[in-house]
C-alpha cells in the first residue's frame, strides 16, 4: 500500500524552481539576479555554484544584500555590456511569456537588467500562471509629484490606483520614488498597454514587462517543474 504524499507548499514550489534555474546559469560568467521570495530561493542555490561563476548583476538593495552574504560578488550594471541570462520571478505570467512585476517593488532595474540579458528565464510557482494579465494590481513606479495625475488617467481607463504604503508612509523604492498599485485593469494587449504607459509623464517604470517578456518559465506544479517556452 502507498502512503500519499502531502501537495508541495508554495515555499517548496518556490525552492524547486529556484534550484531548477541554476541550469540556465553559465559557468564563468556573470548572471543576472531578480528580486522576491523566488528569487531567494534562486540566490540560495546559487551559492552552491559559486565559484564557477564570474558574479551577479542584481535587481535590488535586497538582492544585493543576500548575494554578498553569500559571498557572491555583484556587479555594476554599467560595467557589464550583455548578459546571457537574467532570472527573476513575476506576479502574474501568461501563456506567451508576458508578465506583471513590480510586487516587491524592484520592477524598475528588474527592467533594466532583464533588458542587459539575452535570456529572461522567470521562475515561478504555478498560480502565477494567468489566461490574461489584470488580476494582480498592476505596479507602476512613479515620480512622487506625478502621481496623482497618474492615478487619474488610470481611472479614465477604468482603474481604480492607490499609492503604496509602508509604516504609515509613501513606500520608497530603492530609486527614491513611489508606487501606484492599479486594480481593475484588463490587460489584453500587453506590448501596445506597456509603450502607452512608459509615455505618461511622470510614469519611471510600468509593471508590465511585455517589451522583456520572459523566454522561459520554470513553473514549480504539484508533479515537479514545468517548462515553458
Ligand atoms: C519584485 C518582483 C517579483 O519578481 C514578484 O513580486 C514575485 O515575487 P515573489 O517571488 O516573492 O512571489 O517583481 O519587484
Amino acid at each position: 500500500m502507498t502512503t500519499p504524499t502531502a501537495p508541495l507548499t508554495q515555499d517548496e514550489l518556490k525552492t524547486l524552481v529556484g534550484q531548477a534555474a541554476l541550469h540556465y546559469v553559465v559557468p564563468g560568467e556573470i548572471v543576472g539576479v531578480g528580486t522576491g521570495s523566488t528569487v531567494n530561493k534562486f540566490i540560495d542555490a546559487l551559492a552552491t555554484m559559486k565559484d564557477q561563476i564570474k558574479g551577479a548583476v542584481s535587481s535590488s538593495v535586497a538582492s544585493t544584500a543576500r548575494l554578498k552574504a553569500l559571498g557572491i560578488t555583484v556587479f555594476d550594471a554599467n560595467d557589464v555590456q550583455s548578459l546571457s541570462v537574467y532570472i527573476d520571478g513575476a506576479d502574474e505570467i501568461d501563456g506567451q511569456g508576458y508578465m506583471v512585476k513590480g510586487g516587491g517593488a524592484a520592477l524598475t532595474r528588474e527592467k533594466i537588467v532583464a533588458a542587459l540579458a539575452k535570456q529572461f528565464v522567470c521562475i515561478a510557482d504555478e498560480s502565477k500562471l494567468v489566461a490574461a494579465l489584470g488580476n494582480f494590481p498592476l505596479p507602476v513606479e512613479v515620480i512622487p509629484m506625478a502621481a496623482g495625475q497618474i492615478a487619474r488617467k488610470f481611472e479614465a481607463m477604468g482603474g481604480t490606483a492607490t499609492l503604496r504604503m509602508k509604516d504609515g508612509q509613501p513606500l520608497v523604492t530603492d530609486n527614491g520614488q513611489h508606487i501606484l498599485d492599479v486594480r481593475g485593469l484588463q490587460i489584453t494587449e500587453p506590448l501596445a498597454f506597456e509603450s502607452q504607459v512608459n509615455q505618461w509623464p511622470g510614469v519611471v517604470t510600468v509593471g508590465v514587462f511585455a517589451h522583456q517578456k520572459a523566454h522561459v518559465c520554470l513553473l514549480g506544479c504539484a508533479d515537479g517543474v514545468r517548462t515553458i517556452t
